[in-house]
């Protein structure tokens, strides 16, 4: 059933391997350009990031372009089998712009005009920088787009960070007549009759200030909302030229760890291919501990930009060879670790792995991030031996192009959810760490090899045998109608405390939480309590329990009181005046079952009981074995062969036993098992045939 999605680029059909490179930095040298391309094919590099920041060399004066040096480029790139992501120049912007067209610089929510400088330091509303951006990248596209080089255009880099000025709040009061129409329907939808605050002109209407109007939810969630749309819209019009010169060449835009500031999900009919930027903390904690929670994190990232295009392959744009120059602690990549965190993204979907950056820039801000090739010049370095170890398996691994990930497991993870629970008030303003919580029941899974979608209450949710709701305090009716249906025709639900709890405009449900989930969960919610740092209770099974687990597990900082409305308790919580309350029940519901977890329970609490909830909602792990701490697993599928992954972030080498399939080891070709050796940061690929088992 699952088929293989078709190479990103039909000139390429396998991994990609490269850097961003910024060959601007160096014209006055082209000894070291010709230099690169003899390191670029040593290093097992076929593609590169080119003119993320060129604008300045492209078009030194206002309508003075010079294109010589990148046909230059290109046309060597083309000759020795190098591809290019080409990329819009506009994530930095040259000096002669800002100063005359001032209406191009960001303004701050303390209604400041920035100075020219920095990056990503524009509006995205002004007209003088939108036609600026169409112009550049027109002569781009109508240059290059046929050139046998390009493979794609790589869309301006990093998106973020908002502008409040004039101009984008005329734009904001625009959106927000067009989504409410009538003043009267927003002062309802952002409750104003609350301070007074009630609008009687669209002309009061203004972005939040930390000097202004910044606790009225519904207005701070619709300027984040229109902070979105505004930036797709500059990224779609960005793309509008690119599409015309060649409306086969695939865009993409590099995306950012699990950033807060946009709907990333609203990027997807945009963009091609999503790609984004990787910079783990690896090595932080003591080796008793492990890589695994920061690969966990990771792993959550690589998942949730895979599910943004629906599973399709996405590109690991941006990672170190080494170290990064601007996090507390420059720490370099143990042995091992380059290939583990490079091949990591290619497990959970990744059909390329780029790196930040080529070779290291003499001067300015970034002149210690580590790069392919280092001050030194040449390859003869251990970062350059890993990246060409890394383009060798990439090579070694080419079948995998275009199969992906077949979950049947989903973690539902808002944007807007996540804007609003942030920006409540109560019950924990001490913390409520709502995006702590999701990894955490992603964790979970992450350490049984359970392969999970990141997902959004608007994706479908029919391909799923389990979807995990964390904290879904922003819930609106038609999304819970959506999981009740889900759960009514034989889909198993978890939802947690502080769920339900108000519509889409920032309203609280009324009649009783967690408002549209209280059907399908069989409880009412009648009270919730934060609690100290310091403050335990404890969450008891009950003997008997459907789930067959025993024991009790620490539970902390949020407790709600709730009652049985049809669902059943498998736990109760042990201690305080409501001592013997429900904790955890289940709700038989349709063909389905809900779960709901009243408290916020401790570390250890979810490994076995998401173990039981999978298994009994019938979900296959990658490897059906037991995994030591730190180690994992993650499949990809064309549906005739599955590719497994085996990942050690333990620290330290460890032995595992595979389950009774055959296996094949796709980098030596050799038989695997029954016993796999991995050693501290291994990663071994095990190919094995999806349709034996079915
Ligand atoms: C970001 C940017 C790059 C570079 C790296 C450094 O991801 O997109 O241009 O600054 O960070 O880690
Ligand atoms: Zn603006």
């Amino acid at each position: 059933m699952i088929k293989r999605y078709p190479p990103i680029n039909g000139s390429l059909p396998a991994l990609m391997h490269g850097a961003d490179y910024s060959p601007e930095q160096w014209l006055d040298q082209p000894e070291l350009l010709q230099e690169d391309i003899r390191l670029m094919r040593l290093a097992k590099t076929n593609v590169m990031a080119v003119g993320i920041f060129s604008w300045s060399a492209l078009e030194s004066e206002e309508g003075v372009f010079s294109f010589d040096w990148l046909d230059r480029l290109l046309d060597r790139f083309a000759a020795n089998g190098i591809f290019a992501w080409l990329s819009t120049p506009s994530a930095a912007r040259p000096a002669w712009m800002s100063e005359k067209y001032t209406e191009v610089l960001r303004v701050g929510a303390n209604r400041v005009r920035n100075l020219h400088g920095f990056r990503h330091n524009h509006c995205y509303t002004s007209p003088i920088y939108r036609k600026k951006v169409r112009l550049i990248n027109s002569k781009l596209a109508e240059r290059y787009s046929e050139h046998p080089a390009v493979i794609g255009w790589h869309i301006s880099n990093e998106y973020g960070g908002e502008c409040h000025c004039p101009l984008c709040q005329e734009a904001f009061r625009e959106w927000l007549k067009a989504k409410y129409g009538t003043l009267e329907a927003l002062n309802r939808a952002w409750w104003t009759s609350f301070w007074s605050h009630s609008y009687t002109s669209w002309s009061q209407v203004e972005s939040p200030s930390p000097h202004g109007e910044n606790k009225t939810h519904g207005l701070n969630i619709d300027w984040r909302r229109f902070v979105t749309d505004q930036t797709v819209d500059f990224c779609r019009q960005e793309i509008v030229p690119l599409k015309a010169a060649n409306s086969e060449l695939p865009v993409t835009t590099n995306l950012m760890r699990w950033y807060g500031g946009l709907d990333y999900r609203k990027f997807a009919d945009v963009i091609d291919v999503v790609s984004w930027n990787a910079y783990p903390e690896w090595h932080q904690h003591p080796s008793d501990q492990g890589d695994g929670d920061m690969a966990a994190e990771i792993a959550f990232n690589h998942d949730l930009f895979r599910s943004i295009k629906g599973g399709k392959p996405f590109v690991l744009m941006e990672s170190t060879p080494s170290l990064t120059n601007w996090q507390p602690v420059s720490k370099l990549k143990r042995p091992g670790m380059h290939k583990l965190s490079s091949l990591q993204a290619v497990a959970h979907g990744a059909d390329g792995v780029q790196y930040f950056q080529w070779r290291k820039s003499r001067g300015s801000f970034e002149k210690f991030h580590g790069a392919v090739v280092d001050h030194a010049g040449h390859e003869h370095t251990r970062v350059f031996g890993d990246v060409a170890d890394v383009g060798d398996s990439l090579e070694r691994l080419t079948e995998v192009t275009g199969t992906t990930v077949d979950a049947k497991t989903a973690i539902l993870a808002d944007w807007d959810n996540r804007w609003a629970v942030n920006d409540a008030k109560g019950p924990r303003n001490s913390g409520l760490h709502y995006e702590g919580t999701v990894m955490q029941h992603y964790r979970a899974f992450w350490r049984l090899g359970i392969a999970v979608d990141v997902i959004g209450r608007e994706d479908d949710f029919s391909k799923y045998k389990l979807i995990i709701a964390p904290m879904q305090y922003m819930l609106d009716d038609a999304a819970g109608a959506r999981i009740e249906a889900f759960v009514e025709n034989g889909g198993t639900f978890v939802a947690t405390y502080w769920s339900g709890i108000v519509d889409e405009n920032d309203l609280c449900h009324l009649g009783g939480f967690p408002g549209p989930l209280r059907r399908t969960l069989g409880i009412w919610s009648e009270e919730i309590e934060g609690l100290y740092d310091h403050d335990r209770n404890a969450l008891a099974f009950l003997e008997g329990n459907s789930l067959g687990l025993s024991g009790a597990f620490d539970s902390h900082e949020l407790c709600e009181l709730i009652h049985l409305e049809g669902a059943e308790a498998l736990a109760v919580y042990r201690a305080d005046f409501y001592a013997g309350r429900p904790a955890l029940t289940v709700h038989a519901f349709g063909r389905g079952k809900a779960y709901y977890l009243a408290t916020r329970a401790s570390e250890p609490f979810y490994k076995p009981f998401y173990t039981e909830v999978a298994k009994a909602a019938g979900i296959e792990r990658a490897l059906e074995t037991e995994l030591p701490t730190g180690v994992t697993a993650q499949a990809r599928t064309d549906g005739e062969n599955d590719y497994v992954f085996v990942m050690n972030f333990s620290g330290r080498a460890q032995e595992i036993r595979l389950d009774d399939r055959r296996y094949t080891d796709l980098e030596t070709g050799e038989p695997s098992g029954p016993k796999l050796a991995l050693d501290a940061n291994g990663v071994r690929i095990l190919k094995r045939s999806a349709i034996e088992n079915e």
